[in-house]
């Protein structure tokens, strides 16, 4: 069995994008540090080249939490798998997520890490698919609103698979 990947964004225009959300964070944040929290697996790619682009100081911190198993299945809420290495105490920090699906592992995970008292709290995610929407959540720098399509690569996996395509694109299974 082989699957079909359509390209549904292309390499150059994930770059210059994250090249804008950079910007943004950087006029935003006018130069004090921020503690970025990138949440593994998925949002590595794009926090990695988002991080290189920015001109403000970053300490990372990774986090891994679950909602999804090997499926494309939502369980509904969220476990901590790898808990922070740091104290975000009175820090400035940015949740790095791949994509914004039903909102609950945002939601929950601002909850969670808002009782640790940073000194601002904000959500940064590649994709979101609005329509997918099942809880209230605020995303503050957002890169592409996409179609309820399962898509793959720059870091979002099908099954743990196609992580590092260069592009996002959507499967379609197939049989050959
Ligand atoms: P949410 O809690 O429903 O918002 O789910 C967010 C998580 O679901 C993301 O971190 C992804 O791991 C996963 N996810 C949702 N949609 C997709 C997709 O289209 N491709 C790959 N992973 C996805
Ligand atoms: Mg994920």
């Amino acid at each position: 069995m082989r699957d079909k990947i359509d390209v549904l964004i292309s390499e150059e225009e994930v770059q210059s994008k994250i090249n804008c959300i950079a910007a943004q964070i950087d006029s935003d944040y006018k130069g004090n540090s921020i503690y970025l929290i990138v949440i593994l697996k998925g949002a590595v790619f794009f926090a990695t080249e988002l991080a290189k682009r920015m001109k403000t100081p970053v300490f990372m911190d990774f986090m891994q939490v679950s909602s999804y198993g090997d499926n494309m299945i939502s369980q509904g809420s969220i476990k901590i798998k790898k808990e922070l290495d740091g104290d975000i105490k009175g820090k400035d920090v940015i949740v790095v997520e791949d994509i914004v699906d039903t909102g609950i592992t945002l939601k929950s995970l601002k909850e969670l890490l808002l009782e640790r008292e940073p000194a601002s709290l904000r959500l940064c995610a590649l994709l979101d698919k609005r329509e997918r929407r099942e809880c209230d959540v605020e995303v503050d720098y957002t890169g592409f609103s996409i179609p309820d399509k399962f898509v793959v690569g720059y870091g979002l996996d099908w099954a743990q698979k196609y992580r590092n395509l260069p592009y996002i694109g959507v499967v379609e299974p197939k049989e050959d």
